[in-house]
């Protein structure tokens, strides 16, 4: 038989199963699917973003399906941090999947916030900052699309934490690799690659939008190639880990983002259609290492082979 492969992820100092996630937004807050995927299966759940008043979000419509995509203006709704603490922390933790914590905000005082007091709780492995819902007037871009907010944010938050603090950038900006190294910069455990693509959907009859806020978020299958050459261009500007996520429906999507540069991955809109596709990611990346002789999924991460190719990120970066 041969030997088992290793799958763990570990992030300053904290362990995870294995390298693959669920992204925000796409899983509730972790309690929502237990009668269908057995959350120990994967690496963890990453929260919907939670800020510190409970929020209705934007009206309907507020999802369309597109071409290989889903286009979303949820506007971030949640329950709010003390609900979540309240109602949902307790039974999370007890999964034996990770819990990561993905906090939104109006102001680096409320992010702050917000941290502090999931901080104070026990059974929150790490938090992933959203800088990047494209879907709110305050907060949201207006940050992620401004690096040195972006760093300010990044610098307020890091002595509030010793947990791993994981940062997700949007590719709605000129250079993302500048805003991977000025959060690295900051004090940033990880990066997150990427968060949705602004698009807009028209109904032609009607010549509304389809999204009552007119443009919202695209996502899925279709963003794919988007992302991995962003995840491509972060990894090899930083030297902290990356998150890849962005249209991943199979385990070779999976495998395709860690040859690109990321660390481990997240599952999104794929959830919206299969809510085991997560455990069986997992379970693909692990029988592929097994195929092809690899004793660690780390040893993938970054193994593309680009050989005799020419790259032009090198003169981006
Ligand atoms: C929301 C939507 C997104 O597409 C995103 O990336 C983050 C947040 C939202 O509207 O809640």
């Amino acid at each position: 038989m041969s030997e088992q492969v290793k799958t763990a992820f570990e992030l300053k100092g904290v362990s995870f199963k294995n390298r693959v996630f669920v992204a925000s937004g796409t899983f509730g807050y972790g309690d929502e699917c237990l009668d269908l995927i057995d959350p120990s299966t994967i690496g963890g759940i990453v929260t919907k973003s939670l800020s510190r008043k409970r929020r209705e979000g934007n009206p309907p419509d507020r999802i369309v399906e597109t071409a290989g995509g889903m286009l979303n203006s949820i506007g971030l709704a949640n329950i709010g941090v003390e609900a979540f603490v309240r109602e949902k922390l307790p039974r999370v933790k007890t999964l034996g999947t990770g819990v990561v914590a993905n906090i939104a905000a109006s102001s680096i005082d409320e992010y702050c916030e917000v941290l502090e007091m999931l901080e104070r709780e026990e059974g929150v492995d790490a938090f992933e900052i959203n800088v990047s819902c494209p879907n709110v007037r305050e907060g949201g871009l207006s940050f992620g699309m401004s690096c040195p907010l972006t760093e300010e944010l990044t610098r307020a938050l890091r002595p509030r934490t010793r947990k791993p603090l994981i940062i997700k950038l949007t590719p709605n900006v000129s250079h993302i690799s500048e805003f991977a190294r000025a959060v690295e910069g900051a004090g940033a455990d990880a990066v997150s690659v990427i968060n949705t693509l602004i698009g807009l959907a028209i109904d032609v009859e009607t010549r509304k939008p389809k999204l009552s806020t007119v443009t919202g978020g695209l996502s899925g299958p279709a963003i794919k190639p988007v992302a991995l050459a962003k995840v491509y261009e972060v990894s090899r500007a930083v030297s902290i880990p990356v998150f890849g996520i962005g249209g991943i429906s199979d385990a070779r999507d999976a495998i395709e983002f860690l040859l690109a540069g990321a660390s481990a991955v997240q599952i999104g809109t794929a959830n919206f259609v299969d809510p085991s596709t997560a455990t069986r990611v997992a379970a693909g990346i692990e029988s592929y290492c097994s195929r092809h002789g690899i004793v660690d999924v780390s040893d993938l991460i970054g193994a593309m082979d680009a050989s005799q190719r020419v790259s032009v990120v090198d003169t981006w970066l």
